[in-house]
């Protein structure tokens, strides 16, 4: 026995986890050695932390003494002063180089169900072009307008690095620089089933699953990339999440107020119009600025409250839409030990005793993850949560269908941008209820900005029947002409 796997093996003793071995002697070489990679990766102190408090016993919810909403800088109207001072600070950032871009692209993408990472989902509905290919459309916007360059950080996980990767170099950087973008990856934890074992997705493989995006924190610190990031000059990075379509990513507006307010993690923040709407909640409990989770709103029945005229009191819904700032990240990285974890209740295929796969058709195991918003918690300067209105801002997408989906965030889009093709003089045909009847699709590479779209089209002509998608040159590409 190599003391390798005798460390491993003892290690698994020590924590109740040795069945994991059960297969050992019908490994060949590679297999041994694969399931040895995974038990590297497991801090097994943590493990049992996380087993005895969410699985073996049952959980107490945090107790608040008090919980108010947060200050919400209310939607931007450009011309309110406030918004032109930030404006003007969040630009001469950008224009400065201090700004980097975060994005999270390590998840499973489970509910979406596409065969690989979901930032290569054709998202586009008449260009199908990628996630990916869209941010990275915003991305040259941004460079070329600034004039700086926009490293972009973006987090995988072992469950599509590869792909990821060659999804790029198969779309040669989407001309971006490929000095410019950086891979690194995020930890895996294993799954737990309801005694608190390990499973086996394959008699060699531990079942794991990403860290959660809180794994941002970690990752950044020990892929170099806050190490990259202050070898650039960047103080700032724009977080956001691989499936907002519309995000804006590094929103000069958004940049400017962190920076006035020398916040140290900026949120935007969009208004909840029903009570049990399914997103978290920015509060302030017991005076710390915190999200909770839609999944425990009824914990906090006050959360749930509405005014006289109806209005949700605690209205400021998480979209996931940060700017963080490098040395907070370095300070909470000090501190990730103490960082919460979440659990989740999932269907989790494994390998039985036997060696068989079993697909269960009911949760079976608990998946552990950390949440970026949980940084906000050990801010020492307040946070800022600037509202927004989602269309154009967020549409988050989960699956092909109903809420947060790609057909919703289709019609959404289309809504949008058939407002920015009506200002410019465009007939944009519509059925009698007046709902649009084409698709629509305007690259943010073009226009990021209706003000934006609206000094270019002058001259052009689009036709008025057909689906309309513009390209980054303003060229109208794969129109289907209407019957
Ligand atoms: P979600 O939590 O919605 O997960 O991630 P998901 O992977 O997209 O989809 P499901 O839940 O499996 O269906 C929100 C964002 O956070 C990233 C995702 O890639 C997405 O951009 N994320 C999530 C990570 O980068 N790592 C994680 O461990 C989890």
């Amino acid at each position: 026995m190599t003391t390798r796997e005798a460390a491993l093996r003892g290690l698994a003793r020590q924590y109740g986890q040795d069945h994991v071995f059960q297969f050992w002697e019908t490994l060949d070489r590679t297999g041994r050695d694969r399931l040895l990679t995974d038990l590297e990766q497991v801090d097994f102190p943590l493990m049992r932390r996380l087993a005895e408090h969410w699985v073996l016993a049952a959980p107490e919810p945090e107790h608040f003494e008090t919980i108010r909403p947060v200050p919400v800088i209310p939607v931007i109207d450009p011309s309110r002063a406030d918004a032109q001072t930030a404006l003007a600070a969040g630009e001469e950032a950008l224009r400065a180089g201090r700004v980097g871009l975060f994005l999270v692209a390590g998840g499973q993408g489970t509910r979406l169900g596409f065969e690989g990472p979901k930032g290569a989902y054709p998202i586009g509905p008449v260009s199908k072009k990628s996630f990916f290919a869209f941010h990275a459309e915003k991305i040259h916007n941004l460079q070329r307008r600034y004039e700086c360059v926009l490293p972009w950080y973006i987090m995988v996980s072992d469950t599509n690095e590869a792909e990821t990767r060659a999804f790029f170099e198969g779309n040669n950087y989407f001309d971006l620089r490929c000095e410019d973008i950086f891979f690194l990856k995020q930890r895996m934890v294993p799954c737990v089933d309801e005694s608190g074992k390990f499973m086996l997705d394959q008699p060699d493989r531990l079942a794991m699953n990403p860290n959660g995006h809180g794994g941002a924190i970690p990752a950044m610190v020990e892929n170099q990339v806050i190490a990259n990031a202050r070898g650039r000059g960047i103080d700032i990075l724009s977080y956001f999440q691989v499936d907002n379509w519309a995000v804006k990513v590094a929103d000069p507006c958004f940049i400017g107020y962190h920076i006035l307010h020398r916040a140290e993690m900026s949120s935007k923040s969009h208004r909840k119009h029903q009570p049990r709407e399914a997103v978290g909640v920015h509060c302030l409990c017991d005076g710390e600025y915190r999200v909770i989770e839609y999944s425990e709103l009824d914990l906090y029945p006050q959360l749930l409250e509405t005014d006289e005229q109806g209005h949700v009191v605690y209205y400021a819904g998480n979209p996931a839409i940060h700017v963080i700032s490098v040395d907070f990240i370095e300070r909470v990285y000090r501190d990730f030990e103490h960082f919460p974890w979440h659990r989740a209740h999932k269907q989790v295929p494994f390998i039985d005793q036997q060696g068989k796969r079993v697909e269960p058709e009911e949760p079976n195991a608990y998946k552990f993850e950390t949440f970026i918003f949980d940084a906000l918690r050990f801010t020492q300067h307040p946070p800022i949560a600037l509202e927004i209105d989602p269309p154009g801002e967020y549409t988050p997408i989960k699956s092909f269908s109903g809420d947060n989906s790609v057909e919703r965030a289709w019609a959404i889009m289309r809504d949008y941008w058939a407002q920015w093709l009506e200002a410019a003089g465009y007939r944009v045909p519509r059925d009698e209820a007046g709902r649009i009847t084409i698709a629509i699709e305007i690259s943010p590479a073009f226009a990021l900005t209706r003000e934006e779209f609206l000094e270019k089209p002058r001259g052009r002509s689009w036709p008025e029947t057909g689906d309309i998608a513009i390209d980054a040159d303003g060229n109208l590409i794969g129109s289907k002409p209407a019957n």
